[in-house]
């Protein structure tokens, strides 16, 4: 049963972003799938002379703005890059605060999540994750899976190399006791077998922190992403900002191998860039 929560629905959206978000959805280009590679958390802190820690902390209160952002928008996906594969050559001590976070929100925010119809996912190793990390999780899928509202999923000991590796191993397996053929070896028999496979691709990666590097998130899936990098750290990544990264998505133009005159022939004409300009500078 839910439990009555804060209903983000209700909570009113200003003016301004009521705007944004219907111009969008007219648009039809809102992005289905927004993956985020959260980054900057250290220096975030060291800036300030703080542990790299705080920057984490406070990180997570981006990760709850972004969240309700996509919700209430009505962005269906969304993933967060939470801890890769390489994160655990950090020393011992982040890690542990990191997964005590990761603890923390799910415990504190589950209710919330699950009254807003957020339904969680994961992807990564997450059997790599302390015991009682790896318990609060299963709750939370558990509870939320016949959610149907945003789905977000946390990538955590999750590296996109180590994921495809393991679809390939189970074609061989498969190869290897007849099921398959080698002539079936697809792009499409390769996708379902990736822990991502209930997901569509991502229309649009953000990166803050100013890095222009995929550090093994979604190889395969960010194909024909749009990628959004911003010099904001990411506890400094706010509900303007992800509007910015939404707006800026709506007026690109994804060509898909084809040529602009072929894309203007079958689709109507992008967005128009000072429209969505006039809704951003007033909600700044
Ligand atoms: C992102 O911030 C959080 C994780 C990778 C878990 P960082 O901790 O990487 O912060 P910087 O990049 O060192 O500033
Ligand atoms: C990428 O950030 C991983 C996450 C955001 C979880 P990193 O800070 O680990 O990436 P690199 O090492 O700078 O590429
Ligand atoms: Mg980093």
């Amino acid at each position: 049963m839910k439990e009555a929560g804060v209903n983000w629905t209700e909570e009113s959206l200003s003016l301004e972003e009521q705007a944004l978000r219907s111009t969008l959805i007219e648009s039809g280009r809102l992005p289905r799938h927004v993956a985020i590679i959260m980054d900057g958390n250290g220096r975030w802190a060291q800036e300030r002379m703080r542990p790299r820690i705080e920057g984490h902390r406070v990180g997570m209160d981006s990760v709850r703005d972004a969240v309700k952002t996509c919700s209430q928008v009505g962005v269906k996906y969304l993933t967060l890059y939470a801890f890769s594969t390489e994160n655990w050559k950090r020393p011992a001590a982040e890690v542990r605060f990191l997964m005590s976070l990761l603890e923390t929100y799910l415990r504190k925010e589950l209710e919330e999540l699950h009254a807003n119809d957020v339904r969680i996912r994961t992807v990564g190793k997450t059997n790599a994750l302390p015991k009682n990390v790896q318990r609060v999780l299963e709750g939370a899928i558990q509870q939320t899976k016949d959610n149907r509202g945003l789905t977000l999923t946390l990538a955590l000991s999750y590296g996109a190399r180590q994921d495809i590796t393991r679809a390939v191993q189970m074609i061989a397996l498969d190869v290897r006791s007849g099921k398959m053929s080698p002539e079936d070896l697809t792009e499409q028999a390769i996708a379902e077998r990736l822990q991502t496979a209930f997901m569509p691709d991502p229309d649009l990666v953000v990166r803050t922190s100013g890095e222009m590097r995929l550090s093994n998130f979604l190889l395969w899936e960010a194909a024909y992403a749009e990628i959004y990098v911003t010099e904001q750290l990411w506890p400094d990544f706010r509900r303007p900002d992800l509007y910015r990264a939404l707006a800026d998505f709506a007026c690109r133009e994804r060509r898909f191998g084809k040529t602009s005159a072929q894309l203007a022939a079958d689709q109507p004409p992008s967005t128009d860039r000072s429209t969505l300009q006039r809704i951003l500078d007033a909600i700044r």
